[in-house]
């Protein structure tokens, strides 16, 4: 299986409720290398730049005021399947739908309050990682 990169974010709702650092233990246990890591606050343009693919979704105004409510965790991460294996300890969007022991089903609210986004291909993966690290920051 190939080494892959994908992007993480620990979301207001998380960091808000000082979850950080138990998401970040999972993210150790599942054996994952954090290539890259910022906190940082999206302004209004840039969380609607990251979610454009959601524009014309009915949650796309809700999100992106959610997504610039307060401090983000954003990183890169690396290992064998990174894609598949970030969701799969992430859980399903919805918490009430996520497996047992995930991130979104222990901290997760809501579909929209569900603490953790992934990368959902390798192409969304690359161009992700590359909206929020520059060349330098990810060597
Ligand atoms: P995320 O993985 O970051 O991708 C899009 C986000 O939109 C999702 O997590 C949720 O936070 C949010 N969202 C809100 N409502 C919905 C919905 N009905 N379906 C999917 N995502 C939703």
């Amino acid at each position: 299986m190939a080494i892959e990169r994908t992007l993480a974010i620990i979301k207001p709702d998380a960091v808000g409720r000082g979850l950080a650092g138990d998401i970040l233990k999972h993210i150790h246990e599942a054996k994952f290398k954090i290539v890259a890591i910022k906190s940082l606050r999206l302004t209004k343009a840039e969380a609607e730049g990251f979610y454009a693919v959601h524009r014309e979704r009915p949650f796309f105004k809700d999100l992106t005021e959610f997504m610039t409510s307060g401090k983000l965790i954003v990183m890169a991460l690396e290992c064998e399947n990174a894609i598949a294996r970030w969701r799969d300890t992430m859980g399903a969007t919805d918490p009430a739908k996520a497996a047992h022991g995930t991130i979104r089903k222990t901290f997760g609210t809501s579909i929209q309050n569900n603490c953790t986004h992934g990368s959902d291909a390798a192409e969304t993966a690359r161009a992700e990682i590359g909206y929020f690290f520059s060349g330098m920051e990810l060597v």
